[in-house]
């Protein structure tokens, strides 16, 4: 029964609303996404009442398509899982009281997933032959973390953001720059014609031990560097070299820290990137050549819609959190829980 478990997942933490069905935590039998981003664009930035009322009007529909797609009915359902944390929470609330009343009425277990424990689970989607220890790098617009982890739900935070996570350090750069909102796509597209080598960033922490992240000093030099050069008016060419050097900048700063945190912990085997940064190429690359070198195979999510806010990683880590419930016994500190208590109260894992 485990090992063919049907899960629906339902996401809607932000301004996407998704729903899933994925089978035994890899084999996704449909994904439908329907995302309110497009309507925040000329607001710079996501307002959470318009982005709740969204969720409302596409949450039923999404969940419909989903089944649709998958060719299933809900008594087809082994079970349903949605994310509870962290997020918006009127966005939040659509989800779970939508999942509440279906499994309500669909008399169907509930599975609470946390986001991050989501992202975690993005590469195993596709992937059934992962080998651990895995060191994975998470980015998003709302975290930055490394995990240092020994099964799909199992492992130990080793390094976090001291202030803005990564994705917010693409967005707030693409602000500066003048560039639309969601500012991560549009700050790589724009780098992409670029000299990375044009203009020198700092390069935050790189005496400290500890494998964590800072941006905003980043941000400040941008910040500085484009008001400098705010006298002359600033050439196409002059902009995307400026995109190209802040873009190499944070990603030579993630890529610090994970060589630093795969030297601490030789015995890793894989090195997986996830989260919505994760869909940067120029970050791919440098993963890549960090893993040549270190001699770990690097994966990040098998299609791009995985590496943002969906429903088919809240439904993996649904099944990967029940069927390795069984292993708390031998002694593993579950992600669930520890990074739960580790999000909320950063300084008791220190
Ligand atoms: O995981 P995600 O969809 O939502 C959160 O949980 O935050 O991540 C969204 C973040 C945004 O900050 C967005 O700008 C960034 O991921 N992002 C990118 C790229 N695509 C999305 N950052 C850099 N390059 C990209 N190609
Ligand atoms: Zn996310």
């Amino acid at each position: 029964m485990l090992q063919r478990m049907r899960i629906l997942g339902i996401e809607t933490s932000c301004d996407e609303t998704s729903a899933a069905v994925v089978r035994s935590g890899h084999e996704v039998q449909s994904c439908v996404i329907s995302s309110s981003k497009h309507d925040f664009v000329s607001l710079g930035g996501v307002i959470p009442e318009d982005a709740a009322r969204k969720q409302l009007e596409s949450i039923l529909p999404v969940i419909e398509l989903a089944l649709k797609k998958a060719s299933i009915t809900c008594d087809q359902l082994d079970a349903i899982a949605v994310t509870y944390g962290p997020g918006l929470l009127g966005s939040l609330l659509v989800g779970t009281s939508t999942a509440r009343v279906l499994a309500a009425l669909w008399k169907k277990p509930l599975l609470a997933v946390h986001h991050t424990l989501g992202h975690l689970c993005s590469t195993w989607l596709a992937s059934s032959d992962v080998q651990f220890p895995v060191l994975t790098l998470s980015v998003s617009g709302g975290h930055s973390d490394l995990w240092y982890r020994t099964s799909h739900t199992s492992g130990i935070r080793v390094g976090t953001t001291r202030d803005d996570a990564a994705g917010e350090a693409f967005d707030k750069g693409a602000v500066l720059l003048g560039l639309p909102y969601p500012g991560g796509p549009a700050l790589s597209k724009l780098a992409a014609s670029g000299d990375e080598t044009a203009y020198e960033f700092p390069n935050p922490l790189s005496h400290d031990k500890k494998p964590d992240f800072s941006f905003s000093g980043l941000k400040t030099s941008l910040k500085y560097l484009l008001r400098d050069l705010s006298d002359k008016a600033l050439e196409d060419k002059a902009r995307t070299d400026i995109a190209a050097s802040y873009q190499f900048a944070i990603c030579r700063h993630l890529g610090s820290r994970v060589t630093l945190a795969l030297d601490m912990y030789p015995d890793t085997k894989e090195l997986h990137i996830v989260g919505g940064v994760s869909a940067n190429t120029r970050l791919r690359t440098m993963a890549t050549e960090i893993g040549a070198r270190s001699n770990v195979v690097v994966r990040w999510p098998s299609s791009l819609a995985y590496c943002t806010d969906n429903a088919a990683m809240i439904a993996s880590a649904a099944y990967f959190q029940h069927a390795e419930k069984k292993s708390e016994q031998s002694g593993f500190r579950t992600l669930a829980t520890s990074s739960l208590e580790a999000l909320l109260h950063p300084t008791k894992t220190e």
